[in-house]
């Protein structure tokens, strides 16, 4: 595992889509898989301006979301606060800033009369697209991955998910809130990517951020691999892991100085 620790948000935002972007140069048809939340906002943000003033290419990149809200799905014709989709999220956040073909951009239909005829296909698209090269992750309160919440089997597939109140808790507080929304007519349940889905791109790179995070990052990356935080599921990933942290969320730590002296060498060493 390559654990990165950047001084602020800023930092770690740039570091994680710099080695996006990395990927985009090297392989232009990459597949990415894309994660929701206020974490990855920055990571997009500098996409965007790589985009922007540097020419980053998105047109041949291929994406996949990890999760949606079960009962809705992009609705433009709403404004954004009024549309609490992850689709219409990763929309405004990122999609519709680059040169991303939208028929390249694929996701979890919250609104599908089948949900699990869905999550079926999801699985088989992802394998038709030659599986995700880099997936891109944050970390719930709980210690979930996407919507993998305690008690996931780590073999899980795409699915619909119960969400548990601490979920439906800080998401409320994050999004639903500013619509108006009254908290009992969120939706209750989501699709998710499984954990055992997840396992199998080729790299992860979780990001965190900020002092609230910093105990369940620890449980995730020096505990048990337990169901019961599902992010830690990272430790039987097989290929390339990055995580990146903000000193915050890594203030828990024990190992710390270990990653910062692991990180020095790979620098030194170009590995
Ligand atoms: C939601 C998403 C997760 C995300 C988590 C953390 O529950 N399903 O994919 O990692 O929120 O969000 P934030 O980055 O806002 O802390």
């Amino acid at each position: 595992m390559n654990i990165i620790i950047r001084e602020n948000y800023n930092e770690m935002s740039r570091y994680a889509a710099g080695i996006i972007a990395g990927l985009i140069r090297s392989k232009p048809d990459c597949v990415l898989g894309m994660a929701t939340g206020s974490t990855p906002i920055g990571t997009y943000r500098e996409l965007i301006r790589m985009h922007r003033d540097e020419g980053l290419d998105f047109s041949n990149v291929r994406c996949f979301n990890l999760d949606e809200y079960l009962g809705i799905g992009l609705d433009l014709s709403k404004p954004y606060n009024e549309d609490q989709s992850y689709a219409r999220f990763m929309y405004e956040e990122l999609f519709k800033n680059i040169n991303i073909k939208k028929e390249n951009t694929s996701v979890l239909d919250g609104r599908a009369k089948d949900p699990g005829k869905l999550c079926k296909w999801y699985e088989d698209e992802i394998k038709r697209a030659g599986g995700i090269d880099l997936q891109l992750l944050g970390i719930g309160g709980d210690g979930h991955w996407a919507f993998n919440e305690p008690g996931s089997s780590l073999a899980s597939r795409t699915r619909v998910q119960a969400l548990t109140k601490q979920t439906l808790d800080d998401n409320y507080e994050m999004f639903y809130k500013n619509a108006g929304t009254a908290r009992e007519d969120m939706p209750h349940f989501a699709l998710t990517m499984g954990i055992g889905t997840i396992l199998e791109a080729r790299n992860i790179m979780m990001l965190a951020s900020g002092i609230k995070k910093a105990e369940v990052v620890a449980k995730a990356l020096e505990g048990p691999v337990t169901s019961q935080i599902t992010a830690s599921a990272i430790q039987l990933h097989s290929g390339g892991i990055t995580v990146v942290l903000d000193k915050d969320a890594a203030s828990r730590l024990v190992y710390a100085d270990r990653y910062a002296h692991v990180e020095a060498l790979r620098k030194r060493y170009s590995i």
